[in-house]
């Protein structure tokens, strides 16, 4: 895992947009799996600006969205489908054939894990896996304790992940669950974008980067994964080097 420190969100934003371009140009064809979140935007947005200044196509490339709350239909505006659709996905050339984000509101959202995670498969793996984190150093909804062998599943969010998320919701009240993608799905990414920005996610990211490997810091997994990067403002990068992780 190596970190590359960028002297604001704007250059943080473009570069991670162009790492996810320099692949698809590598590999139109790409199998890429995507965070929500307000992180992201800025890249999205660059992405965005360079599909419409005709440098980069995503016609051929396949999208699997990290996570989607639970008991949401698809068009809540809070939900992730309207997000990523507002954001990136109806703003590009996207095939909406190759487009999976997980269903929050079917049915039967056992069955709906084991469709995503088949879908997954199905595409064969994820060829680039971008990531926000979490305060608590969650990845996708991979809360704290999350086993690195999971897989898609139903997780219950935490308490401070619901409050930290609570204004996207009337009345404050963030869903208690969520469809994610599991822990052992992301490690199998052959290259990981892990992207953090302000002073807020400095602690979590020296923990992920200079701490132990272990299952209380789910971004911390990533040390062993051998292609990622960390993405950092230089807030997000301030409680490096000062051996403040545990
Ligand atoms: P944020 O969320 O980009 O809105 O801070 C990141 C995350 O919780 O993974």
């Amino acid at each position: 895992m190596r970190a590359r420190v960028f002297p604001d969100y704007e250059a943080m934003s473009a570069a991670a947009a162009h790492a996810v371009v320099d692949r698809l140009v590598e590999e139109p064809s790409a199998v890429l799996m995507l965070p929500t979140g307000t992180t992201p935007l800025g890249m999205y947005g660059r992405l965005v600006e360079m599909h419409r200044s005709g440098e980069i196509s995503f016609s051929e490339a396949t999208f699997f969205n990290l996570d989607e709350y639970l008991g949401l239909l698809p068009d809540h505006p809070a939900s992730y489908h309207v997000y990523m659709k507002e954001n990136f996905y109806g703003l590009i050339d996207a095939d909406p054939a190759r487009i999976f984000v997980p269903d929050g509101a079917a049915d039967d959202p056992e069955a709906e894990c084991e469709r995503y995670q088949a879908a997954i498969g199905e595409a064969g793996g994820i060829d680039v896996c971008v990531l926000g984190i979490g305060r608590n150093g969650h990845i996708g909804f991979n809360e704290p304790g999350a086993p690195f062998d999971s897989r898609t599943r139903v997780v219950r969010l935490s308490e401070s992940t619901r409050l930290v998320n609570a204004g996207d919701f009337e009345a404050d009240r963030a869903p208690e669950r969520a469809i994610t993608v599991g822990m052992a799905t992301i490690f199998e990414s052959r290259e990981a974008l892990l992207l953090a920005s302000g002073t807020n996610k400095a602690a979590a990211v020296a923990a992920a980067l200079e701490g132990d490997v272990s299952e209380s810091v789910p971004a911390s997994m990533l040390k062993k994964h051998p292609n990622t990067t960390l993405f950092l403002d230089e807030d997000a990068a301030s409680d490096l080097g000062r051996g403040v992780a545990s």
